[in-house]
């Protein structure tokens, strides 16, 4: 036989031995990709009720009428968070004119704020976004009572109130463990909610409904969607040495799938969490976000750790991801 042949069976039986071991994700070459240090803060219970409120009167009519986005109030020159996190998180602030509590249940030695580096990517398929973070592992190690510890992505392209507040415009005072969330038995019987066999309230965006109970009529969410208005979620969560990527969406509601056979989207090693997200450039969903290169997409971040379950979370400013151009992080093309 040809050494040319040998070389290319050589190399095809290579590609079949890869490809079950390494099975699930391939990875980018993340020797090319650039990196960014992000900050995440606790916001307790700070909702967008919250932020469109008289309890945040000098930022609420800028946020009601998307002008200032949260970083221009929040961060000062030289990139630093200007919010009372670790206050939010000791229980020791309250919101200025209710005086509702900022964090109900305050835990012990809980920090207001965590670091995080981002490290962005794509190829022709996917974008991909691997984030590190320092951590004692409780989710994989088994060590949280079941609770997984998980990085969260919403991703939105077009939606001006996304692009300057994030994931905040999924959060409100009435989701499940929020202050003002309404009993199982009442989200139970609400047809929309027990039509699904469910009993609990899940993000929702407040241009798609102004509160849980609420219901637009369905052109009128088409139209929504018809404009971009979905904002899809990509998570990678970590329970009992596995890791496991899901994917959804949020509008009227969060809806979140398993991604059968995609496990093994990172690890815990020497303290630290790796996690490999990736979201498909072309959305197979007609509503879904797709993003082409030199286009920019914007994201929100969250991460659970050490235990924390539902709302106990830190979470990012919007922050802005170019494929190939200017962004806050640019994701550089790679092959596989
Ligand atoms: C126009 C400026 C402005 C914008 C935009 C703004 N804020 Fe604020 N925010 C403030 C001010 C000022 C306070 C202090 C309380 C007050 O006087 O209302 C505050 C208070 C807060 C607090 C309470 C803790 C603290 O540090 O006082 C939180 C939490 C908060 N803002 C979050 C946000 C988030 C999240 C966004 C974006 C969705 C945002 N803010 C957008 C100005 C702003």
């Amino acid at each position: 036989m040809p050494v040319f042949k040998k070389l290319f069976f050589g190399t095809l039986a290579c590609l079949f031995v890869l490809v079950p071991l390494t099975g699930h994700a391939a990875q980018p070459d993340w020797g090319k990709a650039s990196t960014a240090k992000i900050v995440l803060f606790y916001p307790g219970v700070t909702s967008w009720d919250f932020l469109t409120s008289d309890d945040h009167r000098l930022g609420g009519r800028e946020i009601t009428q998307t002008r200032k986005d949260c970083r221009h109030c929040h961060l000062s020159k030289n990139g630093e968070l200007d919010l009372k996190a670790d206050e939010i998180a000791s229980g020791a602030v309250r919101m200025k004119r209710s005086h509702n509590a900022f964090e109900p249940e305050p835990a012990a030695g809980k920090k207001g704020t965590m670091q995080a580096t981002v490290a962005a990517a794509y190829d022709d398929e996917f974008l991909y976004l691997k984030f590190e973070w320092d951590s004692r592992g409780g989710g994989w190690l088994a060590k949280s009572d079941g609770v997984p510890d998980r990085v969260s992505v919403q991703f939105n392209k077009t939606e001006p109130s996304f692009r300057k507040y994030g994931c905040f415009i999924t959060c409100h005072n009435d989701l499940n463990t929020m202050p003002k969330s309404p009993s199982k038995k009442e989200v139970a019987a609400d047809p929309f909610y027990g039509s699904r066999d469910r009993d609990d309230v899940r993000l929702y965006a407040y241009y798609a409904k102004k509160s849980w109970s609420d219901r637009k009529n369905r052109q009128e969410l088409d139209k929504r969607l018809k404009e971009g208005a979905r904002i899809d979620l990509v998570s990678v969560e970590f329970i009992d040495g596995k890791s496991v990527l899901d994917e959804g969406w949020i509008f009227d509601d969060r809806v979140l799938e398993k991604s059968p056979g995609i496990g093994d989207s990172g690890s815990f090693t020497s303290g630290k969490y790796t996690a490999v997200l990736r979201k498909r450039l072309k959305s197979t969903d007609p509503y879904g976000v797709s993003i082409k290169p030199g286009e920019v997409v914007s994201i929100g971040v969250a991460i659970h750790d050490g235990g924390a379950a539902k709302r106990k979370h830190y979470v990012s400013f919007p922050m802005t991801v170019g494929l190939g151009t200017a962004a806050d992080i640019r994701a550089e093309m790679v092959s596989k």
